[in-house]
C-alpha cells in the first residue's frame, strides 16, 4: 500500500511522454473497471491495482516493468496475481497481433513501447498464450489497462482497496501453507 501511495505523481515514462494520468490514478482506474466487470475475482482486481508498480521500482525500464512488478508482488499477493501482472505486457503483444481495432487504438506511447516489448506475437506465441489457463483474465486486465487512462476521472481512495488487498494476501498465505 505504501508503494502504491508512492505512485502518486509517478509516471510510466520518466519524461512524461507516456500515459496522461499518474500511475496511482491509472492503477485505480484499471482496478475499478475490473471490480465492476468481475466483482468475484479479487485477485484480478488486485493485479489491476498493482500492475504498473514495476515502473516505480525500476524507472525507465518499460520493457521489463511487467517482470519487475511480478517479482515484487509474488511473495505477498501470490502466484496468480504475480502472473497476471507479468502477463499484462504479454497480452498487449497478443492483442497487437490479433485485434486490429485494438492495435489501431493504442496510445502513441503504447505503440512505441510495443517494439521494445517484443512486438506483435508470432503465430506460435499466439497459440501458446491462448492455451494458458489465465489467458482470459490476462486479456481482461489488458483491456482495462488500455481504458483506465482518463484524465480527471474520480476514483475511490487508495485506502478503500486495503481490505481487498489484505484478503488476497491472506489467501496467498494460505495457499503457501497448504
Ligand atoms: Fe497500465
Amino acid at each position: 500500500m505504501a508503494l502504491l501511495a508512492d505512485c502518486h505523481d509517478a509516471w510510466d515514462m520518466p519524461d512524461r511522454s507516456g500515459d496522461p494520468v499518474d500511475i496511482l490514478d491509472h492503477d485505480r482506474q484499471c482496478a475499478e473497471l475490473l471490480r465492476r466487470d468481475f466483482p468475484a475475482d479479487e485477485e484480478l482486481q488486485v493485479a489491476g491495482l498493482v500492475h504498473d508498480i514495476g515502473h516505480v521500482l525500476v524507472p525507465g525500464d518499460d520493457a521489463g516493468h511487467g517482470v519487475h512488478g511480478r517479482d515484487a508482488v509474488r511473495g505477498l499477493l501470490g502466484a496468480r496475481v504475480a502472473r497476471l501482472v507479468e502477463l499484462h505486457v504479454v497480452a498487449k503483444r497478443y492483442l497487437a497481433a490479433t485485434d486490429s481495432a485494438h492495435a489501431a487504438a493504442l496510445s502513441a506511447s503504447s505503440r512505441r513501447t510495443l517494439v521494445a516489448q517484443g512486438g506483435p506475437m508470432t503465430a506460435a506465441e499466439i497459440a501458446a498464450f491462448e492455451s494458458d489457463p489465465d489467458f482470459t483474465a490476462a486479456i481482461t486486465l489488458r483491456r482495462a489497462d488500455d481504458t483506465g487512462k482518463v484524465v480527471g476521472l474520480t476514483v475511490h481512495a487508495l485506502e478503500t482497496w486495503r481490505p481487498i488487498v489484505e484478503r488476497v494476501a491472506a489467501a496467498a498465505d494460505l495457499a503457501v501453507a497448504r
